[in-house]
């Protein structure tokens, strides 16, 4: 009969908090305690076949998944698990101890096991795009949120499509007494846990979008299976999806740049250069709960409305076309030649025309002509035309403010003709060469990505 785990096991964390428990594992005597501690009571049984069963849940809702990092595997609880029900694993932990433990274990001997590689979640050594899945039990609930969306942003890198990640949430009979304790005085030790909303915004922040929330067994289990989807594209899959759509001679050249809702690709389309916008999962979600038409599909036809409104077709990206299938979302759009008005006025660029200014007043009384309002406008949303040094602009806001206001008094004030539609835009207009937001906005932008968008 196994002994029952105390607290005294060696594989016991004696502390909490990530810094701690990245060292914890790195050693033999925990590595060999591991599994004695955590699996070997029935009761500890019956929990991880409940594990298991909600991860191969998850599973079920992929499809094309042949190779799995299993990252941190530990001592192998699930890559033999996963190698047995026919993936391909490469298991993956900043522990050698562990994966030695791992790689001792008949059980979790495979040949579907790949071998073990020494990784730092934080920064992974693996290929961008190079396994179908990245899988991550019993982990991301040990570390705190800023680190936590870094791995999960690295997780999405090296996934070609899917994560699947274990989270602990707030929906437990265990948290409720927890809160009912606290109320009452009788504990104040810190309970964290994630709720539906903070969660899902940690994977979007992360560029991942929650595919399914997996209840490891409610209200009994504080733990959820996540399944999510990561948003890149590569060039190739890419080529795969448009064969036989109008787009099938499309050939992606290079990364411009990356923003909030999509990345930018410039490529090649019917002999000439075009600009290929590819939307990003969570930027799908986002707008789908907020409007009935597809996000490029909605981006496609503002862009159109603006580019065939009376004069305006000269400051306007022309918009080219867009696909809208299951899980995937593009536009193209003409490929401007010019800079960033931001950049090009703090180069000095001799080719901005000192009628700038004018133009841009131009568009905006040209687009309310028109009734479009709500143009975004501000310095790295507008690009300067390098032949004709004027404006051209690329990207408007999404839904405008005066189709879907953000408050009921923003949404009052309009009615009773207190705030103009055009309000907003000539506001923008008269502070455009003050650059106080936009740097703001790029300084966290080199914080989260280290470069500068494109
Ligand atoms: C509680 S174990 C979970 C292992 C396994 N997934 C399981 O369910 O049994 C946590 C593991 O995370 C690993 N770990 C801690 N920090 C890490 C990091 N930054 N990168 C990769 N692995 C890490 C530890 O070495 C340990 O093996």
């Amino acid at each position: 009969m196994s002994k029952q785990p105390s607290r005294d096991d060696p594989s016991k964390p004696k502390q909490h908090g990530y810094e701690y428990k990245k060292q914890f594992y790195q050693s033999s005597e925990v590595a060999a305690d591991y599994d004695e501690h955590r699996f070997r009571t029935p009761k500890r049984q019956r929990r991880n076949a409940r594990k298991w069963a909600a991860i191969q849940q998850a599973l079920a809702l992929t499809d094309g998944v042949k190779t799995i990092v299993d990252l941190p595997c530990g001592t192998g609880r699930f890559t033999g698990h996963l190698a047995r029900a026919g993936y391909t694993v490469v298991g993956s932990d900043i522990s050698i101890e562990m994966m030695q433990q791992a790689a001792k274990l008949p059980s979790v001997s495979h040949e579907n096991i790949k071998g073990y590689v020494r990784a730092d979640a934080e920064a992974l050594p693996f290929r961008t795009k190079s396994a179908d899945c990245v899988m991550s039990i019993r982990f991301l609930f040990h570390v705190d949120p800023d680190t936590r969306r870094c791995m999960l942003r690295e997780f999405g890198r090296v996934s070609r499509r899917w994560v699947i990640a274990d989270y602990r949430h707030k929906y437990s009979v265990r948290y409720g007494i927890w809160k009912l304790s606290r109320a009452l005085g009788l504990t104040r030790r810190p309970f964290e846990r994630v709720s539906v909303k903070s969660m899902t915004a940690e994977f979007e922040d992360a560029g991942l979008r929650v595919a399914r929330i997996i209840n490891v067994r409610r209200w009994l289990s504080d733990k959820w299976v996540v399944l999510a989807e990561a948003g890149h594209v590569d060039p190739d899959s890419l080529k795969v999806r448009l064969a036989g759509t109008d787009y099938s001679d499309l050939e992606v050249t290079e990364k411009l740049g990356e923003g909030k809702r999509s990345v930018v690709y410039r490529a090649r389309w019917q002999g000439r250069d075009v600009g290929l916008k590819v939307y990003k999962p969570a930027a799908i979600a986002r707008h789908a709960r907020k409007h009935k038409l597809p996000l490029a599909e909605f981006e496609h036809r503002r862009n159109r409305a603006f580019f065939d409104a009376r004069g305006m077709s000269k400051y306007v990206a022309e918009p080219l076309g867009f696909i809208v299938e299951p899980g995937f979302q593009m536009s193209l759009q003409e490929c401007l030649d010019g800079e960033v008005y931001y950049f090009a006025q703090r180069e000095h660029a001799d080719f901005i025309s000192p009628r700038f200014m004018d133009d841009l007043a131009e568009v905006v009384s040209l687009s309310h002509e028109a009734k479009l309002y709500d143009i975004d406008l501000h310095a790295m949303n507008v690009m300067v035309d390098r032949k004709a040094g004027g404006p051209k602009l690329f990207d408007f806001n999404q839904i405008p403010f005066t189709e879907r206001p953000q408050n009921p008094f923003i949404g009052l004030a309009l009615k009773l003709g207190l705030l103009g539609r055009e309000s907003r835009d000539l506001r923008k207009l008269a502070r455009f060469n003050n650059f106080e937001r936009v740097e703001r906005k790029l300084l966290k932008y080199y914080e989260q990505h280290g470069t500068s968008p494109a």
